[in-house]
């Protein structure tokens, strides 16, 4: 894994759009994975702003986001296509219509929209590169502790933690749902390269545990040590409890070095 440790969150932002606007550059058509809340938002701030300054294009690109909740219609304003839109979708250039969230809609049976969602991905040539975050649990998407390494795009339960971590985010009166459909690990898996950003002190364990703990279901972004291309974007807070630290920095230096030499290496 690539550990690169940024002074703050507005950095961590400005890395990840910038490694999008990368990929984006060299490949107009790509595919990304997107994530939703409150760590992305000053990432898809800066992709906007790339955007508005004309230094990006998102014309031909395709979307395909890690989940949306079950129950709650694309229109509600708590729904992530909501999220997607006013964050992202509706500043820049992207048809809409390209762009995708594992929603069931009204009457639909939401055994089946995994398996459509599978298959919609396949059809687009699969993910050019997966945004993640992390749970303060250590999930990824709505795969939460002890979900199968294998799993696929399904319906899945969140944690009383997770439902507890999002309530800030629902008034009293709203309803906030129980049931998500995800992305599965071995989807996100699939993707050619994977992007994770975490911010703040809460995400520290989880990181030190997705880094330097064992690869484990009860740690599910664990499983990305067994991805042969992950960046890891983090700030001084959420590094906090690496013990590894100090070998991280030096490869980034490294790196960056490098990077002057022979254009952008990797550190797996
Ligand atoms: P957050 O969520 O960015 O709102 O902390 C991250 C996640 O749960 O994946």
């Amino acid at each position: 894994m690539e550990i690169i440790i940024l002074k703050n969150a507005e950095r961590v932002a400005a890395m990840g759009a910038e490694l999008v606007a990368e990929l984006l550059r060299v490949s107009a058509d790509a595919v990304l994975g997107l994530a939703t809340g409150g760590t992305q938002l000053a990432l898809y701030r800066k992709l906007v702003e790339k955007y508005e300054a004309g230094q990006l294009s998102f014309k031909d690109v395709t979307t395909f986001n890690l989940d949306e909740y079950l129950g709650v219609t694309q229109d509600n304003p708590q729904s992530y296509r909501a999220y997607m839109k006013q964050e992202l979708f509706d500043h820049i250039d992207i048809n809409q219509d390209c762009t995708h969230l594992p929603a069931c809609a009204e009457g639909q049976n939401p055994v089946l929209v995994g398996p459509e969602y599978e298959h919609a991905i396949r059809e687009a040539g699969g993910i050019d590169l997966q945004i993640l975050g992390i749970g303060s649990n250590g999930h990824i998407g709505f795969n939460e502790p002890s979900s199968s390494l294998k799993s696929r795009t399904r319906v899945k339960t969140l944690t009383r933690q997770t439902f507890e971590d999002n309530s800030r985010l629902f008034s009293a009166a709203e309803f906030q749902p129980t049931l998500a459909i995800t992305m599965g690990i071995a989807t996100i898996m699939d993707a050619r390269r994977i992007l994770l950003l975490a911010t703040g002190e809460n995400k520290a364990g989880a990181v030190s545990q997705m880094v330097e703990g064992p690869v484990t279901a009860m740690c599910p972004a664990s499983s990305l040590q067994m991805h042969e291309r992950v960046t890891v974007l983090l700030d001084e807070a959420a590094a906090g409890k690496l013990q590894n630290r100090d070998y991280y920095d030096w490869t980034h230096l490294q790196n960056e070095s490098l990077k002057d030499r022979f254009g952008r290496t990797h550190e797996r």
